[in-house]
């Protein structure tokens, strides 16, 4: 006869959110965490792992409310991956985002009195999106990942994202259902540039005519920009309408498919104004890891400006854009990988602010040069606060004094947060 293990079960008073937005409460001195749960809530949970940094478990029940809750927009919060918080109140959440900057900003040393109050994106806000799609026998789910897995749910909306993009999703099922084979998968890319919807669809499958045909009229029917299908890396442009670009300070700069723009509207207005503010009265500035320009246009209205970026699509794309626009100062634009061969001091030497705007795993290399060089002001624009902090830490060390840092939120009810920082040299 097989024995039958029986699930560990905790009661536990949740006490505060921690980094990932799971309801965190003490037992017996051990941190437990609880998904679904805020301040004050009482929870069943069942114990699913645990380590050194305490209990993991999964939400069972509640068993009393605490203040922090409010009903979820969703229908599908709980089972879809997307979002983990959209069950707090505004204050609530609010209050979390910018728990979670000084959170991180604490572990190197700073304190929680730079934490400025967070811009957060409103709903249906999101500009891009990535979806997966499966075809099954009963037809196409389309969709995000289930919590921690890769099942996908099937999603008939999600109120994160902006409408002109949900309202393609009904008609993409359709016509994926007729293209793909049985079990393939897709991911699905929509990007809502300034002339319209960009659509990427990366599948295992070369298209022929008839496929083909269906997808320009698929692109027609709903006025896409333009409709790329990818196909183990061979990127296929099947329609291209308008080419797709993007309005960055009045100047119209083309996107590349796969290229970085912010994720919503109100968050690259944030950090925009938050970059400009930062430089303001400074001549010379270094825009490093530009992409297309999202801060070298609006800065190039009052200020000379170096853009420094790796890939060379963006590049081309920032200084094709600075070739005809009107009204700007002189823009540089240079390739270069900034991992690789960061900005010495002495040419970081020819700017009085530098702005710095790398990857999730920050720019400890580029970093490590600012430290030493003399710029008056640096802006580091992060969509990582831990990495944020650790370069944060290594310009304090270099004599910067880090002046404020203010959350901005794109991605609503998830723990992904950008930051900027504005530090000066004392
Ligand atoms: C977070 S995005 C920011 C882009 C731009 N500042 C914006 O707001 O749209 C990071 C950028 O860094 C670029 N990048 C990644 N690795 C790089 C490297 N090693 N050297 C230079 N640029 C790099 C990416 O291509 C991307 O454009």
């Amino acid at each position: 006869m097989g024995s039958k293990t029986v699930a560990e079960r905790l009661e536990v008073t949740i006490e505060s959110l921690g980094a990932q937005g799971d309801g965190v409460g003490t037992l017996d001195g051990v941190q437990v965490f609880v998904p679904f749960t805020s301040p004050g809530d009482v929870a069943l949970a069942e114990v699913t792992t645990r380590n050194r940094n305490g209990i993991y478990t999964e939400l069972v029940e509640l068993k009393a409310e605490g203040p922090g809750r409010a009903k979820p927009a969703c229908a599908h919060f709980g089972t879809c991956g997307g979002c983990q918080l959209q069950f707090l109140s505004d204050e609530t959440y609010r209050a979390w985002v910018r728990e979670r900057a000084a959170t991180a900003l604490a572990h190197h040393g700073f304190s929680a009195d730079l934490v400025l109050d967070p811009v957060i994106s409103p709903a249906a806000s999101r500009r891009r999106v990535a979806m997966k799609a499966l075809k099954t026998v009963s037809g196409v789910i389309l969709g995000f990942n289930e919590r921690q897995s890769h099942r996908l749910v099937d999603v008939e909306t999600c109120p994160v994202t902006r409408p002109e993009l949900t309202s393609l999703m009904q008609p993409l099922r359709a016509i994926l259902n007729d293209l793909l084979a049985q079990a393939m998968n897709a991911t699905v890319h929509m990007t809502l540039t300034h002339l319209g919807v960009d659509l990427l669809i990366d599948a295992p499958m070369a298209l022929d005519l008839a496929a083909r045909e269906k997808l320009v009229d698929f692109a027609n029917t709903h006025d896409l920009a333009a409709l790329h299908w990818q196909d183990q890396g061979f990127l296929d442009p099947v329609a291209i309408r308008r080419t797709p670009v993007m309005n960055l300070s009045g100047v119209l700069a083309a996107l590349p498919p796969a290229s970085f723009i912010q994720a919503t509207d109100e968050g690259e207005a944030a950090l925009v104004k938050a970059v400009l503010d930062a430089c303001d009265g400074f001549k010379r500035v270094a825009d490093l890891f530009s992409g297309i320009g999202t801060f070298t246009f609006p800065l190039a209205r009052t200020h000379q400006v170096l853009a420094v970026e790796g890939a060379k699509v963006a590049i081309d794309a920032l200084a094709g854009a600075s070739n005809v626009a009107t009204g700007l100062k002189q823009i540089v634009p240079l390739h270069r990988d900034l991992y690789r061969r960061p900005l010495t001091p002495k040419e970081l030497s020819a700017f009085e602010a530098v702005v710095f705007d790398p990857p999730r795993a920050g720019a400890k290399e580029q970093v490590a040069e600012l430290a030493k060089s003399d710029v008056k002001r640096v802006v580091a624009v992060s969509c990582n606060p831990n990495t944020f902090s650790r370069d944060a830490r290594t310009l304090a060390d270099g004599g910067y004094s880090l002046d404020s840092v203010l959350p901005v939120d794109q991605f609503l009810w998830s723990p992904h947060l950008e930051l900027v920082g504005v530090f000066s040299r004392v």
